[in-house]
């Protein structure tokens, strides 16, 4: 039997990502185990997903700040998820930058999910950027994290046409239909080639 990969997930908001990849463990498609789910939005409902699915949820307490992801939180993070036994970190909108601190812990080990065909359109609202530069095509990118702002190597890509009468909602809401087979197809890629 393929043995399952233990990871950990941060993100902020809805936590559609995160469910994907349960859903997609759960049908066998992905030899994984999801051990903790933190959020730095207390708020956020990927924590309620994770609780209902028996999956440890923690609030991620970043001494105030409102965007910053100060260094002693992510060494705090680094060492939850290191004591969750995790193996592999995936951001599933997890809006705050990472860096040198958990890389550290976990370099060549974090994965994210951008709603953009990276390198175009990294940081806030990618789909909004892209309808505002009026492109006929964005995306979504998995890709490795590294200490710049969605710029680590690219793991899979998905392409979404942008189509007439779009508004920004409508092209998010098809660009993450496709988030949610590349994240899943990415970790396999990466399991693959980490055994
Ligand atoms: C996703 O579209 C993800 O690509 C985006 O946030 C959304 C989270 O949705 N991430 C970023 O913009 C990161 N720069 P979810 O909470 O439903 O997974």
């Amino acid at each position: 039997m393929e043995k399952k990969r233990k990871i950990g997930v941060l993100g902020s908001g809805s936590g559609s990502n995160m469910q994907a990849l349960l859903d997609a463990i759960e049908v066998g498609e992905l030899a994984a185990e999801i051990v903790l789910v933190m959020s730095d939005n207390p708020d956020g409902y990927i924590l309620e997903r994770a609780r209902q699915a028996g999956i440890p949820a923690e609030v991620i307490d970043c001494a105030g700040y409102q965007s910053k992801f100060p260094d002693h939180c992510q060494e705090r993070v680094g060492k939850r998820l290191q004591e969750a036994g995790a193996e592999f970190v995936c951001l599933a909108g997890f809006m705050r930058l990472v860096k040198q601190p958990l890389l550290d812990v976990y370099g060549g080990k974090i994965l994210n999910i951008h709603p953009s065909l990276l390198p175009h359109f990294p940081g806030l609202e990618a789909w909004r950027q892209a309808i505002d530069a009026g492109v006929a095509e964005s995306g979504c990118t998995v890709h490795y994290v590294d200490a710049g702002m969605d710029t680590g190597p690219v793991i899979v890509q998905r392409q979404v046409p942008v189509l007439q009468g779009d508004t920004a909602e409508t092209l998010h809401e098809r660009i993450q239909e496709q988030e949610h087979i590349a994240y899943p197809e990415a970790l396999k890629l990466v399991f693959a080639q980490s055994p």
